[in-house]
C-alpha cells in the first residue's frame, strides 16, 4: 500500500495546496491513505473546526499535530469529538484527546497512526521513548502497519526514536522544523525514515511567515506580528510504500510539489 504523509500545513495557502494538489498526487502515487500534520493550518497557528474539516474534505484521512495544538481555543472540540484527529501521545494522563488511532478501510489492512512530540528545545512532555514504545506494542496487537509522526526539533531525538522503533513500525517521519531534510532511507529492520517532511505552504518566507517581521524580530529583539506569507507554495511530505503482509517499508520518496501560480 502507498501512504502519503503531508508536512505541517501552514495557513490558507497550505490548505489550498492540499485541496488542489492532492487529487493529482493520489493518482500519481496510487495512494491508499493520506496523513497530514495540521498544527499550523489556521492562520499559521493552531487549528479550528473549519480548517480541520476543509483538510479532511480535501482527502486527508488522519490529522496529526504538535506544539501549536492549543493555539486556537476551539481545538478542544476536535480533541473531544473528532476520531481522525491526533495530539502528541505523550501528554500527562487525563489530558483530552488521543495520541494514536487505527484507521480501518475496505481496501487495505488496518493502519496504526501515532503522534509523538520531542522534548529537546520543546515543552517538557512525558518521555516519548517510553510512551512511544509501549503504544507501538499495543498497536501491533491490531496491525503491523504503523506510521509515526515525530514532532520534534532535534534531529538526534528523531533519529534515536526511529532507530528504537526500527522493525516495529513501518515509518517514522519528523515534523516541526518546517525544513525538509534529504535523509530519507529504510533502516535494516524495515522502518522508513525521514528527519523532517518539510511544510506545506508559502516557501517565499521564513518557515511559512512573512520574511521582514522575522528579520526585525531577530534584529531588534522586539515582538512582531508574523503574518502567513504568500509566494511559492509547495506541498511537502513523503510517499511511503509498505508491504501489507509484513508492515515493512519498501520505498520512501520525498514530495515537494509546486502549486501553479494562478491556482
Ligand atoms: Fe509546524
Ligand atoms: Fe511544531
Amino acid at each position: 500500500m502507498n501512504l502519503l504523509f503531508i508536512g505541517d500545513i501552514v495557513g490558507e495557502p497550505g490548505r489550498r495546496a492540499v485541496r488542489q494538489l492532492l487529487p493529482g498526487l493520489r493518482s500519481k502515487f496510487a495512494l491508499d491513505l493520506v496523513i497530514a500534520n495540521g498544527e499550523n493550518s489556521a492562520g499559521g497557528s493552531g487549528i479550528t473546526v473549519n480548517t480541520a474539516n476543509e483538510i479532511f474534505a480535501a482527502g486527508v484521512d488522519i490529522m496529526t499535530t504538535g506544539d501549536h495544538l492549543w493555539d486556537q481555543k476551539e481545538v478542544t472540540i476536535l480533541l473531544q469529538t473528532e476520531a481522525r484527529f491526533l495530539r502528541p501521545l505523550n501528554y500527562p494522563a487525563g489530558v483530552m484527546g488521543q495520541g494514536s488511532t487505527v484507521c480501518h478501510s475496505e481496501n487495505h489492512p488496518p493502519v496504526g497512526v501515532l503522534n509523538l512530540q520531542g522534548r529537546t528545545f520543546m515543552p517538557p512532555l512525558e518521555n516519548p521513548f517510553l510512551c512511544g514504545k509501549t503504544e507501538v506494542e499495543h498497536l501491533r496487537k491490531i496491525t503491523k502497519i504503523i506510521f509515526v509522526d515525530m514532532h520534534a526539533e532535534a534531529t538526534s531525538e528523531k533519529i534515536a526514536l526511529a532507530r528504537m522503533l526500527d522493525g516495529r513500525v513501518s515509518a517514522v517521519v519528523g515534523t516541526h522544523t518546517h525544513v525538509q531534510t534529504a535523509d530519507e532511507q529504510i533502516f535494516p529492520g524495515g522502518t522508513a525514515y525521514l528527519s523532517d517532511a518539510g511544510f506545506t505552504g508559502p516557501h517565499d518566507s521564513v518557515l511559512g511567515r512573512e520574511i521582514e517581521p522575522i528579520i526585525e524580530r531577530f534584529r531588534s529583539n522586539t515582538p512582531q506580528k508574523f503574518d502567513v506569507a504568500k509566494g511559492r507554495i509547495l506541498l511537502q511530505g513523503a510517499v511511503i510504500e509498505i508491504d501489507e503482509a509484513t508492515g515493512r517499508a519498501l520505498n520512501i520518496r520525498r514530495v515537494s510539489e509546486p502549486l501553479a501560480e494562478n491556482a
